[in-house]
């Protein structure tokens, strides 16, 4: 494999990948990296071995043919290719894989390809643990040459399985990503729900777990299930973020509004992100549905109590 790759955005999923490339993807030169934080990347750097940290952004996209993206939101997507635009990109090909809305991915696309370059929009599926195991699920848009380009480095390296929309335009594996998004948020409701009827009614949650391990078997219903009544999901931050999580959905709602669709449950899942994040602040996990669900329920936000209840700030 030839091509030089670089990195931007060193988060809980850019560094996941990253080590993967690292260590499965047979890489002949050092990965490059950059992250805002640098103290982020060069300890991250430290970590995963033949990598190096660049100076600044130009440096990376001058040394680099195939510059991947993976930030925390449209804003930060928006921020760093004001930056990389202003740079020649003659012949680079970008992959980028935060999860943005369609409409942004169009607007970018279209300047890198004014700019005589390519991209893919290959946002992915799976959170941060499945992410480390390289269990991800990719999802490339663009045109057929730049996905095959990318391709080496996909299964058995950073994920387990590609919904392949090679061909199409970027932006619509954004699409995909959003709806996508829909059915995870009311899968984690849904499990929220049975693992609190099955307390309340007095059967418990454990012989729950062991029917939703049973009938499905891989991730993620096992691991939002296992989440659930380990109790994880009242410690914090190990998804997303609920604050992070109800910009994102409100954004989906409005796609949903633009096309006349009713979504009734994504619904339910949103308002009790609201609650998640009333009950323990902004930090808390998107897996604080649950703790909604409960609270909803009679039943304290955390089962084992080890949830410090968010003061909102402002208070005193
Ligand atoms: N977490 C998940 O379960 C999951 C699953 C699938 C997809 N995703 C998507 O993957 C992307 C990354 O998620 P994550 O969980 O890795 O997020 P994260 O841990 O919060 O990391 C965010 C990254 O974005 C960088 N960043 C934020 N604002 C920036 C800005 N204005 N300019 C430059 N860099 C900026 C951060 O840099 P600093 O280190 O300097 O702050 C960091 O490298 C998101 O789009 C997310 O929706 C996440």
């Amino acid at each position: 494999m030839d091509s030089q790759l670089g990195f931007i955005g060193l988060g809980q999923m850019g560094q996941a990948i990253t080590a993967n490339l690292v260590a499965k993807a047979g890489l002949r030169s050092p990965l490059v990296l950059y992250n805002r934080n640098r103290q982020r990347a060069e300890k991250h750097s430290s970590k995963i071995g033949h990598s190096l940290v660049a100076r600044d952004l130009a440096e990376l996209v001058s040394t680099c043919d195939i510059i991947w993206t993976c930030l925390e939101d449209e804003k930060a997507v928006c921020e760093v290719f004001a930056e990389i635009l202003k740079l020649d990109l003659g012949g680079k090909l970008f992959v980028e894989c935060s999860t943005i809305l369609p409409h942004a991915m169009c607007q970018i696309a279209q300047r890198i390809q004014d700019g005589d370059a390519n991209v893919v929009a290959m946002p992915v599926f799976g959170e941060p643990s499945m992410a480390r195991k390289g269990l991800l699920v990719c999802v490339p848009a663009g045109p057929k040459s730049c996905v095959e380009r990318i391709r080496p480095y996909l299964i058995d390296v950073i994920c387990r399985a590609v919904v392949d929309l090679s061909g199409e335009e970027p932006a619509k594996s954004c699409l995909l990503k959003c709806i996508g998004n829909v059915l995870i948020m009311t899968t984690i409701e849904q499990i929220a729900e049975a693992h609190v009827f099955a307390e309340k009614s007095g059967l418990g949650t454990k012989h729950m777990a062991s029917l939703i391990e049973t009938i499905f078997p891989r991730p993620p219903h096992t691991v939002y299930s296992s989440n659930m009544v380990s109790g994880d999901y009242a410690k914090g931050g190990s998804i997303v973020g609920v604050a992070k999580a109800r910009t994102l959905t409100s954004q989906i709602l409005d796609l949903a509004l633009a096309s006349r669709t009713s979504l009734k449950s994504y619904k339910v899942a949103v308002d009790h992100l609201a609650v998640a994040e009333a009950h323990a602040g902004p930090q808390c996990d998107i897996m604080g549905i649950y703790g909604a669900v409960r609270v909803e329920n009679g039943l304290p936000f955390s089962q084992g109590g080890c949830w410090k209840e968010h003061e909102p700030s402002g208070n005193a």
